[in-house]
């Protein structure tokens, strides 16, 4: 996958977010494809997705049997969330990458996974950003969770000079706690452990693996110290009691980090 290396966030305007995006482009191949992903997806996800999820698809009205068109998308989303699409194919530097989440802009790709990936992809396409982070974002207590964390870690590594050893340590651990919240994260619901990470939601052999693995209570730096891989199955799944948790978790990064700014 290509790196994404002349992206000035602060000059990205509403209507650079599709630019090059074409929902003309998708072909006959490409809708089988979401098809067969969502049919499977949908199927597994019953009894394990979180209340959120589940809420999030009923108020965006989708149960994308179809692939979406993201310029539909977005005018929904940004009305009902405040938070906008932007088509991006190609990996972002991370200060972009959590510049952009702080502004409630989600990069997503637009190509659709080939037919060997079916159960599981380790390159996020279209399937993953779109069935299975979005409808999260209708939950507010996530989507302020989501946009005060990028905003302070886009701070923390903003203050850091490149390429020194701290801030590659730093870049290894805020990516492992993206994976072990929004990516493979799970809640309690009324004592029973669902799911509320986009990987998960978004494969039909992760949403299966997950449910006959452990699950440890989420403890900050345990996940900091806890390597993964997106190229397989999580190796381990860390769960919260609620958002308000996650959103906690906010201070001790600034005391890990000797923080003293505000979140946002
Ligand atoms: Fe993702």
């Amino acid at each position: 996958m290509s790196r994404i290396t002349n992206l000035n966030v602060d000059l990205i305007k509403d209507s650079d977010l599709l630019k090059g995006f074409d929902f003309t482009s998708y072909d006959d191949g490409d809708r089988e494809r979401w098809k067969v992903l969502i049919e499977g997806v949908l199927e597994t996800q019953k009894g394990i997705c979180c209340t959120s999820y589940e809420s999030g698809m009923s108020v965006l009205g989708e149960n994308f049997s179809d692939l979406p068109n993201l310029e539909d998308l977005n005018n929904k989303l940004e009305r009902l969330t405040g938070w906008k699409v932007m088509a991006v194919n190609g990996l972002l530097p991370c200060e972009d990458f959590y510049k952009l989440l702080s502004r409630k802009i989600f990069p997503s790709a637009t190509f659709v996974r080939d037919w060997h990936s079916q159960t599981f992809t380790g390159y996020p396409d279209l399937f993953h950003d779109v069935v299975g982070h979005i409808p999260l974002f209708f939950d507010p207590e996530f989507s302020n969770f989501l946009q005060k964390s990028s905003a302070l870690i886009y701070k923390i590594l903003k203050a850091t000079p490149n390429g020194s050893a701290i801030k590659e340590r730093m870049i290894q651990n805020f990516s492992r706690y993206g994976w072990f919240t929004w990516e493979a994260g799970m809640i309690y619901e009324n004592g029973w452990p669902k799911a509320y990470g986009g990987a998960i939601l978004s494969s039909s052999g992760e949403t299966e693996h997950v449910q006959t693995s452990g699950i440890t209570d989420f403890n900050l730096l345990e996940v900091f110290n806890t390597p993964y891989t997106d190229k397989e199955y999580s190796s381990k799944y860390f769960i919260v009691d609620s958002y308000q948790e996650l959103y906690n978790t906010l201070e001790l990064i600034k005391t890990v980090y000797h923080y003293e700014g505000p979140i946002d």
